[in-house]
């Protein structure tokens, strides 16, 4: 590491090339959303690139990791075209300790549900920061949500107990809109003692198409820490 590299960058960096390290020759790899994967779809990009892997497919999770695969020369298919994704590589924001995670911090859980629930092998990639105790503790979950069914919507949260708030762009000039053209609703909920009968729950609300929870979807943790001012995986 150079005397200047922000070291947090290098950790997001050496846990993303760690992630890609495991990916095969003759894969269809799910490409997930965020500045910790986009290094995985980087590296990913790079072994196509030197001929250490070969025969790579991509699917991905987002028009960011869409955009990233192509500049980094990754071919790229789609859920009809394939009948499996070999392992899929994405972010967390939340991560307790039965691998449960909460997600959507970059707006595309829904998309990254789909994909990395249908992998053989579903891989994290976060920092050790996003560990957490008990889901809902540091971030709020997202929950994807059609504009017209907003209010409804958020209504039915608080009965639930939860506080939403409506994700807002950069200067709050406009909300935040998905890539399916939908809005992001945030919620603080005090305690989430049971995701996966919240993770139901939420997406039983009608106007609701995904939440953030992800229960028992992953396999593979890989966590990158600063130790004495060193990035490690
Ligand atoms: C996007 C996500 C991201 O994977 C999550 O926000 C983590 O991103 P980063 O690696 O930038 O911290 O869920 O919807």
């Amino acid at each position: 590491m150079s005397a200047t590299a922000d070291p947090v960058k290098v950790m997001k960096e050496q846990v993303g090339k760690a992630a890609a390290d495991r990916v095969k020759s003759g894969s269809i790899v799910g490409l997930g959303t965020g500045s910790t994967t986009a290094y995985a779809i980087q590296y990913i990009g790079e072994r196509l690139k030197s001929g250490d892997l070969k025969d790579i497919q991509g699917i991905p999770t987002s028009f960011q990791a869409t955009v990233l695969a192509k500049e980094y020369g990754i071919p790229l298919t789609t859920l009809d075209e394939v009948d499996r994704i070999d392992v899929a590589i994405d972010g967390a924001d939340e991560v307790d300790p039965n691998k449960n995670l909460i997600k959507g911090g970059g707006a595309a859980h829904t998309r990254e549900k789909i994909v990395d629930s249908l992998a053989e092998e579903f891989i994290v990639v976060v920092d050790s920061s996003k560990m957490v105790d008990r889901l809902g503790s540091t971030f709020l979950l997202p929950v994807e949500v059609l504009p017209m069914a907003m209010t409804p919507v958020m209504k039915a949260i608080e009965k639930l107990g939860g506080q939403p708030q409506l994700r807002m762009g950069v200067k709050k000039a406009g909300p935040v809109i998905s890539d399916q053209g939908n809005f992001i609703i945030d919620v603080k909920f005090d305690r989430i003692d049971n995701p996966a009968e919240l993770e139901k729950t939420l997406n039983n609300i009608p106007g609701v198409l995904e939440n953030g929870l992800f229960v028992g979807v992953t396999d593979v943790v890989l966590i990158g820490e600063i130790k004495e001012n060193q990035p490690t995986v």
